[in-house]
């Protein structure tokens, strides 16, 4: 039987792409999504993936949904926690509620996604999480003080992962996209968006797809010994 991926945020955006390369590859496929009903049913007509709507900065609602999702389509063997959200604003104007917004559905939300299934994985023996983090929890980004600080968290929660699943079959990675062509970027005013082209050496923002081709690559057999890694796919604008 094929196996289970779950991505968060996956209607959208990179999540759209992630879920629509997963289930190329032949996985049952589960996209969630956290409000935008029209969104997830349109991506459904399209694609035939299953979607399931949750909050995934709430704890109990997000085991109720991963218990959902493995009563429907079987153990959860991929996950992808994708599922972010920006709330710009330089430090002197950001405001508690930017900050805690952000950390509670970009770092707790990961923590969410993988801990109510981690005890399977440990069973079956195999396990392969994904972590979208950012360019911005590297190199850190003017006006993102919240974001950075949960996609440089990320890193550190793939990295020990790794550490606690490897004799488990189960790999922790995570992905560091750079400007991709996503609402995210595109809401960044324009002005601002042209000059962050110009920093990148390819000349362009990145596709979604191209962001889906790592995860793919991660969750398959054949990368059973990248773990604790990071791959940044970013068109040269920073090197760690
Ligand atoms: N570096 C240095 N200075 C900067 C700057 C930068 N990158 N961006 C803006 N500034 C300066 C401005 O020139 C301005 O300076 P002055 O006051 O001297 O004129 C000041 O900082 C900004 O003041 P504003 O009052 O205009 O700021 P604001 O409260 O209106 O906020 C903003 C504007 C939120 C910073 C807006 O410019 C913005 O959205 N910037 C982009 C931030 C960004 O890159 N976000 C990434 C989103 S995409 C993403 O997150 C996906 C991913 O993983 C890559």
């Amino acid at each position: 039987m094929a196996r289970t991926a779950l991505v968060t945020g996956g209607t959208r955006g990179i999540g759209a792409a992630i879920s629509k390369a997963l289930k190329e590859q032949g996985y049952q496929v589960a996209a969630t999504y956290a409000g935008n009903d029209e969104k997830a049913k349109a991506f459904t007509d399209e694609t035939g993936i299953q979607t399931y709507k949750w909050n995934v900065g709430n704890y109990e609602e997000s085991k109720a949904g991963l218990e959902k999702v493995e009563s429907e389509l079987g153990p959860i063997d991929i996950v992808v926690a994708n599922a972010g959200i920006t709330r710009d604003a330089p430090f002197h104007k950001m405001k508690p509620e930017q900050w805690n917004e952000v950390i509670e559905t970009n770092l707790t939300g990961v923590f969410n996604t993988i801990h109510p299934i981690w005890p399977g994985m440990r069973e079956r023996g195999f396990g392969r999480i994904v972590v979208i983090s950012s360019i911005n929890g590297q190199k850190g980004q003017f006006a993102q003080v919240n974001y950075a600080a949960t996609k440089a968290g990320d890193l550190g929660i793939v990295k020990s992962l790794a550490q606690e699943g490897a004799s488990k079959g189960i790999t922790a990675n995570a992905v560091c996209p750079g400007y991709i062509a996503t609402e995210m970027v595109m809401a960044v005013p324009e002005k601002v968006r042209d000059a962050i082209v110009g920093q990148i050496p390819t000349g362009r923002l990145g596709e979604p797809e191209e962001i889906a081709r790592c995860v793919s690559f991660l969750v398959s057999d054949d990368a059973a010994f990248i773990n604790g890694s990071t791959i940044s796919a970013n068109g040269g604008q920073f090197f760690v």
